[in-house]
C-alpha cells in the first residue's frame, strides 16, 4: 500500500513538473492574413522559426485567407483561452475598434504586425511594420528619375482592397504622380496580391487599354501574373519596352529585377517575427515600448540603369536575400 501511495505521489509530482513547465511558455496567438503571396509565405516560416518552444513560447498561428470575419472571430477565441499576447497582422485596416477593446478589457498585450488599422492607438499595445506610403514613394521617384520628364501612361494592380499595404502604396505613388502632369494614370485595379489575380486584371487592362507605358504591381506575385498576361499577348517588357514597377523585392522578384523584367522593385521586409519577439520580452521585463517600430526597407532596380533613388541590382544583392 505504502508503496503504491509513494508511486502516485511520484507520478503527481512529474505530471506537476511538466505542466509547469508547459505554463511557462509563453502562449502567442497570431492571426495572420491568409497565404496570398510569396511574401507572406515567407513571412508565416519567419514566426515559426523565432517563437519556438525552445525560445519560450507557444505560437498558434491561424491562416485567416483574406476573410475579416474569420479574423475577428479568431482574435476572440485567444481572448477566451487567455493568451499571454495577441498578434494582429490585419487583413484590411478598417473594423477593429470592438475587437481591439475587448482585448484590451481582458488585459491581453496586442501587436500589430506587418499592415496597420484604422482605430486609435490607444488600442493596442504597439505596432511593427514598414512604410507603405513610403514604399509607393520610393516607386514614384524611382519612375520619375527614369522617364526624365517623358509623358507615360500608367496601369496599376493594386493590391488587396481596404489593406493598409495597398492604401499605402497607392497614396505614395499618387503623390508623386501629382507632380506630374505628363503621367496618366489610365486605370487602377484589385488583383488581391495573387498572381491569377494579376493575370486576369492584366488581361483585362490588354484588352482596355491597347496603348500603356508602365505597369505598377502592388507586389512580386501580381507582376509575374501580369508579365503571364503580356507574354501570352506578345507585349515585350524591360528597358526600352514596357515597363514593370513592383513591391516586395522575394528573391524571385529580384531575380526578374536582376535580369531585366522588372525594372523596379520596392522591398517590403517579411522578416519580422524577430522584432515582434523582441518588443514581447521587453514588455515581459516590464520596459517601455515604442508605440511603433519600423522595419527598414529599401528599393531596387535593374542593372544598367543609374539611380540615385535605389540600389542597382548585383549578383551579390540577390545571393544575399533570404527569402
Ligand atoms: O502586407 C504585406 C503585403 O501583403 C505584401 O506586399 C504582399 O505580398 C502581401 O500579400
Amino acid at each position: 500500500m505504502k508503496k503504491l501511495l509513494a508511486l502516485v505521489i511520484a507520478l503527481v509530482m512529474v505530471l506537476a513538473a511538466t505542466s509547469a513547465f508547459a505554463d511557462g511558455l509563453l502562449k502567442i496567438g497570431y492571426v495572420q492574413v491568409g497565404h496570398e503571396s510569396d511574401w507572406r509565405m515567407a513571412n508565416t516560416q519567419n514566426y515559426y522559426d523565432v517563437f519556438t518552444e525552445d525560445a519560450g513560447f507557444e505560437l498558434e498561428l491561424i491562416d485567416c485567407d483574406n476573410d475579416h470575419a474569420l479574423q475577428l472571430a479568431k482574435v476572440r477565441e485567444f481572448v477566451q483561452k487567455d493568451f499571454d499576447y495577441i498578434v494582429i497582422d490585419p487583413i484590411q485596416t478598417a473594423g477593429w475598434d470592438d475587437v481591439l477593446k475587448e482585448v484590451q478589457d481582458a488585459g491581453i498585450p496586442c501587436i500589430i504586425a506587418d499592415r496597420s488599422v484604422d482605430a486609435s492607438p490607444d488600442l493596442y499595445t504597439t505596432a511593427v511594420g514598414t512604410d507603405m506610403t513610403a514604399e509607393g514613394v520610393t516607386a514614384g521617384k524611382w519612375l520619375e528619375e527614369y522617364l526624365a520628364g517623358k509623358a507615360a501612361k500608367i496601369l496599376v494592380i493594386e493590391g488587396s482592397t481596404g489593406s493598409s499595404a495597398a492604401i499605402g502604396r497607392a497614396e505614395g505613388f499618387n503623390q508623386v504622380a501629382a507632380e506630374h502632369p505628363e503621367w496618366e494614370i489610365l486605370a487602377s485595379q484589385d488583383g488581391d496580391f495573387t498572381q491569377n489575380g494579376g493575370q486576369a486584371v492584366m488581361e483585362d487592362f490588354i484588352k482596355r487599354f491597347p496603348e500603356f507605358d508602365v505597369v505598377v504591381c502592388h507586389n512580386d506575385n501580381e507582376a509575374y501574373g501580369a508579365m503571364d498576361a503580356m507574354d501570352a499577348a506578345g507585349i515585350k517588357y524591360g528597358v526600352g519596352e514596357k515597363i514593370i514597377i513592383s513591391f516586395d523585392a522575394t528573391k524571385e522578384g529580384l531575380t526578374r529585377t536582376l535580369n531585366g523584367q522588372i525594372l523596379c522593385n520596392v522591398e517590403c521586409n517579411p522578416i519580422q517575427a524577430v522584432i515582434v519577439m523582441n518588443v514581447i520580452n521587453k514588455l515581459q521585463a516590464g520596459e517601455e515600448v515604442e508605440k511603433f517600430t519600423l522595419v527598414p526597407d529599401e528599393g531596387f532596380c535593374a542593372p544598367g540603369i543609374e539611380s540615385s533613388i535605389v540600389t542597382v541590382m548585383t549578383d551579390e544583392v540577390l545571393a544575399a536575400r533570404k527569402y
